[in-house]
């Protein structure tokens, strides 16, 4: 049977061993029956409101199979045994069903431009807020495809570091406090918190889970000194992939132990220095010098891993890796804490450096990307 998707292609249907194979300019797809009867769209399988499955995977018949499959105009119409459930399908849903997956991914390096040279990443201009908040999409989606957006001109207010999270998701609550204040103290509980320099990392790698998104507003900026680094993490893992196997095979299968005691706040996580997802794709990197221990284990495994964890190190700490610039009152950098590490140089105490930096997550970022985009904003 044949029909057309929206393409132009004419699409055919054939069972094929109680399965479908559409085909359509010489391209066979196999659509095995479990699946289709699972994403069924009918009312009887999905709420009509929230598109919400109406049934498990134990109401259906183990042995479930196309006992019918037709092609009319732009559908895929099925028939099931047993049971003899129909149901149909558009053409060009299913057809595009794989890239719809890959759309929805957005953490994963599939969606992200990999930079190992800063001189990429420099030529991105900072975006001036007036315009951010008349068009957020662009800001939010350099944010998802380099790891990080510079805002600039935003009120140096304290406090106002929220409302530019909130422009697009949700303040991450710590420990810290909704917001942290960046700036010289006197009983620091954290390095950060002094003037010394700060060498790429990724923060907070001791929660689980970790919160995937900082901003950091600078309220004023008389330090000498204390200029800002960003360094991409995927692409370092991506060049360690490339280059040193083992090396990288190491730091995503060694789980490492991040903890941080203070405060009235005892935190802990275990986890490997490189997340993968389910296809091995780099998904998260955390790298935090000054919080991560290593389990005490295997003695082989142990010199693997150190050796690993240099040469991870030396890629991440390469000058060339890292795009320095200097935050001035009033801008607003946004980076994904999974991802892009942060770093500053020395300062001062006495010239006055204050930032302030709140968590906040991808979800609420992609969400609201995917949603603008839809909107074509
Ligand atoms: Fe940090």
């Amino acid at each position: 049977m044949y029909g057309q998707v929206s393409s132009g292609l004419s699409v055919e249907a054939a069972v094929v061993d109680g399965d479908v194979r559409l085909s359509a300019a010489g391209r066979t797809v196999e659509i095995p029956a479990i699946w289709l009867r699972d994403n069924a769209p009918d009312a009887d399988s999905r709420d009509v409101l929230s598109g919400q499955r109406l049934f498990n995977i134990v109401d259906l018949p183990a042995d479930i199979r196309v006992r019918e499959a037709t092609v009319v105009e732009d559908r895929l119409r099925v028939r099931f045994t047993p049971g003899g459930h129909r149901t149909s399908f558009a053409l060009d849903a299913l057809l595009g069903e794989a890239n719809r997956v890959a759309d929805l991914d957005l953490r994963s390096e599939r969606a992200k431009r990999l930079w190992r040279d800063s001189t990429a990443a420099a030529a991105l201009e900072p975006v001036r807020w007036q315009l951010y908040l008349e068009r957020p999409a662009p800001a939010l989606r350099q944010v998802v495809e380099w790891g990080f957006v510079l805002l600039q001109g935003v009120p140096a207010e304290a406090g106002q570091v929220t409302k530019v999270a909130e422009t697009f998701g949700y303040v991450r609550e710590t420990n810290y406090g909704r917001i942290f204040d960046v700036r010289v103290e006197p009983n620091p509980v954290n390095l950060a918190f002094t003037g010394l320099a700060i060498t790429p990392h990724t923060d907070n790698p001791y929660r689980e889970p970790v919160p995937t998104l900082q901003l950091l507003l600078c309220l004023h900026n008389a330090a000498e000194g204390g200029d800002s680094g960003m360094v991409d993490g995927f692409a370092a893992a991506a060049e360690l992939r490339e280059t040193d196997r083992a090396a990288f095979d190491v730091l995503t299968t060694t789980p490492v132990t991040y903890r941080y005691h203070g405060d009235g706040a005892r935190l802990g996580a275990v986890v490997p220095l490189i997340g993968l997802d389910a296809e091995q794709r780099i998904r998260e990197i955390r790298f935090n010098n000054r919080s991560m221990e290593v389990p005490l284990a295997d003695p082989e495994r142990v010199r693997a891993f150190y050796g690993a964890y240099r040469r991870f190190a030396e890629l991440l700490y390469q000058p060339e890796a890292q795009l320095n610039f200097r935050l001035d009152t009033g801008d607003c950098l946004i980076f994904d804490n999974t991802r892009a590490l942060h770093a500053r140089t020395a300062f001062a105490a006495a010239g006055g450096r204050h930032l302030q930096g709140t968590y906040a997550d991808l979800d609420g970022l992609n969400s609201t990307l995917r949603r603008l985009e839809e909107q074509g904003r």
